[in-house]
């Protein structure tokens, strides 16, 4: 089994992203942290032990940044409602699970005590990886690599060019590109095409309990809109460990936009090496929408 750590913010398609991960024979997750994004970080913290709660998965979780770096704090509530959780009532869950010490130190001390370097699968903003990269330099010799949800190559779904992910702490985000570190971005480019429509949610309904509750926190996802399907950018993360066929990859160079006078938290992705650099990530440029649909379904049936 590959040990992994999820950082992240749920958040709906964290929660689906989880469910997989969690009920993945592949994937032993050692860890949750959570980072303030999709909601402020009690909420998300929150849902993240409600959902170890449902799937009664008995997995440490560690609170994490309650605010970027350097900007303000952003939400997506508008997308996954106040809660960062609308749509199911789930039981409030017991506090057990909760780590005294703070996510970094809880990263830090998982990643060294690991019998095999570890892989990071943060699918939020990236203040947590930030501050463990900068506070404890050595960790990265246990890192096998960083798979990130976050960036595009094109356009953006925070701001016309900037991904909510990256968004949400751009300072952070490019202290993760520069780190050295083996990096996967799973970005925009492929979150846009890993979608969920109303008839696939109709078959989750009847598949399980986890497939139930899903389907009720699709029927909140972005408003209740899922005509044009729902963008499953999670999952893709959790996907490309463990079905990377069916995606595109490009090595290149990526750093992160600053201080651009209309595109603060844009990732530059030099694909054409204009910059001259040396690659420093791997780009999910594409995907075969039908096999993450396949992919995604045979996950889910998976779960209880
Ligand atoms: C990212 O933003 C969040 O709202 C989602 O959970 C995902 O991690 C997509 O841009
Ligand atoms: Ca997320």
């Amino acid at each position: 089994k590959r040990p992994i750590i999820i950082d992240t913010d749920p958040g709906i398609d964290d929660a689906v992203a989880l469910a997989i991960a969690l009920y993945s024979e592949e994937l032993d997750v050692r860890l949750i942290t959570t980072v303030a994004g999709n909601v402020g970080l009690d909420k998300v913290t929150i849902n993240a032990l409600r959902l170890l709660q449902f799937f009664n998965k008995r997995v440490p979780v560690a609170l994490g940044a309650e605010r970027p770096l350097i900007k303000e704090p952003i939400d997506a509530s508008d997308i996954h409602g106040s809660t960062g959780m609308d749509g199911y009532d789930f039981e409030e869950p017991t506090e057990d699970l909760v780590l005294k010490e703070h996510a970094v130190n809880a990263m830090y001390r998982v990643i060294m005590a690991s019998e095999k370097p570890i892989t990071i699968v943060p699918i939020g903003p990236l203040t947590n990886i930030a501050l463990l990269l900068k506070l404890y330099p050595g960790v990265k010799e246990n890192i096998a690599e960083i798979v990130l949800m976050g960036g595009s190559t094109t356009r953006g779904n925070a701001g016309v060019m900037a991904e909510f992910n990256i968004f949400a702490d751009p300072e952070a985000a490019k202290i993760v590109f520069q780190s050295g570190l083996p990096i996967v971005m799973v970005g925009l480019d492929v979150g846009l095409k890993a979608l969920v429509y109303p008839e696939d949610s109709e078959q989750l309904k009847d598949m399980n309990q986890t497939g139930k509750m899903i389907y009720q926190l699709f029927q909140k996802y972005r408003g209740g809109s899922m005509k044009t399907g729902l963008k499953m950018y999670d999952s893709c993360a959790i996907a490309y460990l463990l079905q990377p066929e069916m995606f595109q990859v490009v090595d290149t160079f990526v750093d992160v936009e600053l201080s651009g006078s209309l595109t603060t938290g844009c990732t530059i992705v030099d694909l054409k090496n204009y910059l001259g650099k040396p690659s420093n990530a791997k780009v999910c440029v594409d995907i075969d929408p039908q096999m993450f649909k396949q992919w995604f379904m045979e996950s889910l049936k998976k779960c209880n």
